[in-house]
């Protein structure tokens, strides 16, 4: 009889370990699948003082500081003066001319002052005027000059970049994150997914607010896609509802009237169940309590 209790209770301990195991591991795998990672080179990394050891082991490691920064002194420049009142204090991306980029990076630069983000920076220097977006990014908001590291996995850059741009465009990043291509390429770290540059370009930034822009850039990985393709709502947040086209508009309410009806009826539900047990054990108790009296 003893050793059968004991047994018993071994076994017991045995499936309560092997659950709360498995409940462990359900939580690992639905956190691994929802929340995004932290980012790997973040741009904002940039300041005053230059951490030596990580620029050294950079990309640009061995390229001489003048080669971006010109001669310190000459040509009109002079040291910044450590008396002045602002001195360490003016962001250093405003400091720089990104122009000096464009020696080594033709390419790259070229092709940005080709995209949105380009226009969006001629616009805000003849106004004067950010737009509610922002500040509109130059190299500096999207690379850390010092610390940048070369080949990277498509899936590390990803990561990286999904949280800058999501910086400046946090609906996007969070309808991106809560979809498909987010989950698989930032949380799951699927190479062949879509991250905000794959569909929308890096430097060549392009809006795909036309429908058949859009269908060309879903067809470098879906190039069977049909017209139709391009209906489909990728960023569902409704904060940027006057953002979107007209088609979208329409498409993007019917979503969220639908997502609130669900909501509605899956409450419903869970009450009408919750309080359907409550009253059960009511009169359970109220039973038991009857028997003893
Ligand atoms: C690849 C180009 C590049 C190289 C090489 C480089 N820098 Fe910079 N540096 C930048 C850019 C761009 C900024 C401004 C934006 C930022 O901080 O990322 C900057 C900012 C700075 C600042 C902040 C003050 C300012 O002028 O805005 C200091 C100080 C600085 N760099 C020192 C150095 C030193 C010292 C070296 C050499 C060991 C060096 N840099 C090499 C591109 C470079
Ligand atoms: C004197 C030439 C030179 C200048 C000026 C220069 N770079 Fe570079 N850059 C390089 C070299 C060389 C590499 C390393 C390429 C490699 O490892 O394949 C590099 C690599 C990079 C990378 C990493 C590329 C990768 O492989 O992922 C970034 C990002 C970058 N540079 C941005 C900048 C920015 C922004 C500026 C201006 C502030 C700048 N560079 C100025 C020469 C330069
Ligand atoms: C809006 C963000 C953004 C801005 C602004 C931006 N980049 Fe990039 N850049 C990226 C992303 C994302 C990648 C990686 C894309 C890839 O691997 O195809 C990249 C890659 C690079 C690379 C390495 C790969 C290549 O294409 O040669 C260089 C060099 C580079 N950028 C330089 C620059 C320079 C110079 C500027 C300023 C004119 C700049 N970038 C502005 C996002 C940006
Ligand atoms: C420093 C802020 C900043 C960063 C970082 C940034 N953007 Fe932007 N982006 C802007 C601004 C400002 C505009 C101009 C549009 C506006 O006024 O809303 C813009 C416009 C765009 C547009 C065009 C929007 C349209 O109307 O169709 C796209 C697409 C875009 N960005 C994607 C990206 C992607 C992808 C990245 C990361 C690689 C990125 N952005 C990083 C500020 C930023
Ligand atoms: C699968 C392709 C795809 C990916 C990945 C993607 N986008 Fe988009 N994005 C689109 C399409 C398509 C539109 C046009 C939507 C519309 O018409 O409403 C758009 C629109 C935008 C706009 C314009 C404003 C808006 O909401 O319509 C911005 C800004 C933007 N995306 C930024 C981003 C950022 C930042 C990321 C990454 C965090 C990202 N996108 C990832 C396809 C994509
Ligand atoms: C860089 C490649 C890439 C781009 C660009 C891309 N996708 Fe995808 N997408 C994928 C991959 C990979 C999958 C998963 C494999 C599959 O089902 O084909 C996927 C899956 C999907 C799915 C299915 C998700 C599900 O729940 O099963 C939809 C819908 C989708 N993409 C829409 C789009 C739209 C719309 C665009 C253009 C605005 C686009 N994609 C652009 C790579 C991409």
């Amino acid at each position: 009889m003893r050793t059968g209790s004991v047994n018993n209770r071994l076994w017991f301990k045995i499936k309560l370990i092997f659950s709360l195991l498995m409940v462990w591991y359900s939580l690992q795998a639905y956190s691994g699948f929802t929340n995004a990672w932290g980012s790997i080179v973040s741009a904002s990394q940039s300041g005053w003082f230059v951490d030596m050891n990580r620029f050294s082991s950079s990309a640009h490691g061995s390229i001489k500081c003048e080669d971006c920064h010109g001669p310190m002194a000459g040509a009109g420049k002079s040291h910044p003066d450590p008396k002045v009142k602002d001195f360490l204090r003016i962001e250093t991306k405003k400091n720089f001319d990104y122009q000096s980029c464009k020696k080594c990076h033709k390419n790259s630069y070229e092709r940005f002052l080709s995209g949105e983000h380009a226009k969006a920076l001629i616009k805000e220097q003849e106004t004067g005027v950010m737009s509610k977006t922002g500040p509109a990014p130059i190299c500096g908001d999207c690379h850390s000059a010092h610390y940048s590291v070369s080949h990277l996995s498509h899936a590390e850059i990803n990561k990286a970049m999904t949280t800058t741009c999501g910086s400046c465009h946090p609906s996007q990043m969070k309808s991106y994150l809560a979809n498909y291509h987010g989950k698989t390429a930032v949380n799951l770290g699927f190479d062949k997914s879509a991250s905000c540059t794959d569909c929308h370009g890096a430097h060549h930034c392009t809006s795909l607010k036309e429908k058949e822009t859009a269908l060309k850039s879903c067809r470098r990985c879906h190039p069977d896609a049909q017209p139709q393709f391009a209906d489909i709502i990728i960023h569902d947040s409704k904060t940027d509802l006057d953002n979107k086209s007209d088609s979208k508009k329409t498409g993007l309410k019917t979503v969220h009237a639908l997502s609130l009806i669900s909501l509605i009826f899956i409450v419903m539900v869970l009450a009408f169940f919750y309080s359907h047990s409550f009253l059960l054990m009511l009169r359970k108790i109220h039973e038991k309590l009857r028997k003893h009296t």
